[in-house]
């Protein structure tokens, strides 16, 4: 079983942190422990959305450099039993290597069903160190060509890091907007592009922005995130059919 998984995306603002936090919560519905590590120093979001920032004081590089312990750092999300999270740190300057997180990942991963990693976007050393433990990623791609070029980027950089098990995340789809821009035939020929199995379909939802913000994807857009508990049914190797319609 997939175990650790990271969520990328080469291009930014592809919705990796609300694919993440989303999934998250989906997971821990169903009775899992999850921990979620933020791996975008500097610019983290999931404590905003898992609902945490209040609270938040110390993040991993506090537990690497050993001012805290693992479970000061540990924070249980709010209305989600069984889901954690761990900052990012709030300066990128204190990023932690790939080999200090492999290295972290691997000392804890086994207290949790599944350790979900958000990664900055982009190819440098924080998305290497949000991928090198993982067992699995999602990319997370839009349908405009500078995201499935991204796309394409992140999965050579995960097969040249000797992670096989990759499936794409295709999320805020328009339908009319997607037939409109006329930028693609269809779907699958943005899933031939990025050239790795689709997941998931997520539809563009003008909830999520406002939801996130409030750290309320917990408690309302994502407990009727069908999408979501279809997307844990296929992460388990059961074989449902994406909850969207076309
Ligand atoms: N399906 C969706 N429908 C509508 N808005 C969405 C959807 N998914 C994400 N968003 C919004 O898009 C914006 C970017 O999402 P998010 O922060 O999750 O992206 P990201 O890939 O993590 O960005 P970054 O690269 O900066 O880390 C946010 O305002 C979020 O609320
Ligand atoms: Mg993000």
């Amino acid at each position: 079983m997939s175990k650790v998984i990271v969520v990328a995306s080469g291009k930014g603002g592809t919705g990796k942190t609300t694919v993440t936090t989303s999934l998250a919560l989906a997971l821990s519905r169903k009775q899992n422990k999850v921990l979620v590590v933020d791996c975008d120093s500097g610019m983290r979001g999931t404590d905003m959305m898992l609902g945490i920032t209040d609270r938040l004081v110390h993040d991993v590089s506090d537990i690497i450099a050993g001012t805290c312990d693992f479970d000061d750092a540990l924070y249980e999300c709010p209305g989600a039993k069984g889901l954690y999270t761990i900052a990012a740190p709030i300066s990128a300057e204190d990023e932690v290597s790939p080999q200090v997180m492999k290295q972290f990942i691997e000392e804890h991963k086994n207290d949790f069903d599944y350790v979900l990693v958000d990664a900055p976007a982009g190819l440098g050393t924080g998305f290497e160190a949000a991928a090198v433990a993982a067992d699995r990623a999602l990319i997370v791609v839009n349908t405009e060509p500078i995201s499935v070029r991204g796309g394409i980027n992140i999965r050579e950089k995960l097969t040249e890091m000797g992670i096989e098990d990759q499936r794409l995340v295709i999320n805020r789809f328009d339908k009319e907007r997607f037939i409109s821009t006329k930028l693609y035939e269809d779907l699958d020929e943005i899933i031939d592009t990025v050239g790795v199995r689709l997941i998931a379909l997520i539809l563009e939802d003008v909830r999520i922005p406002a939801l996130a913000q409030r750290g309320a994807l917990a408690t309302n857009w994502s407990s009727s995130g069908v999408v979501f508990d279809s997307l844990v049914e296929r992460i388990n190797g059961n074989d449902v059919a994406l909850s969207v319609k076309l």
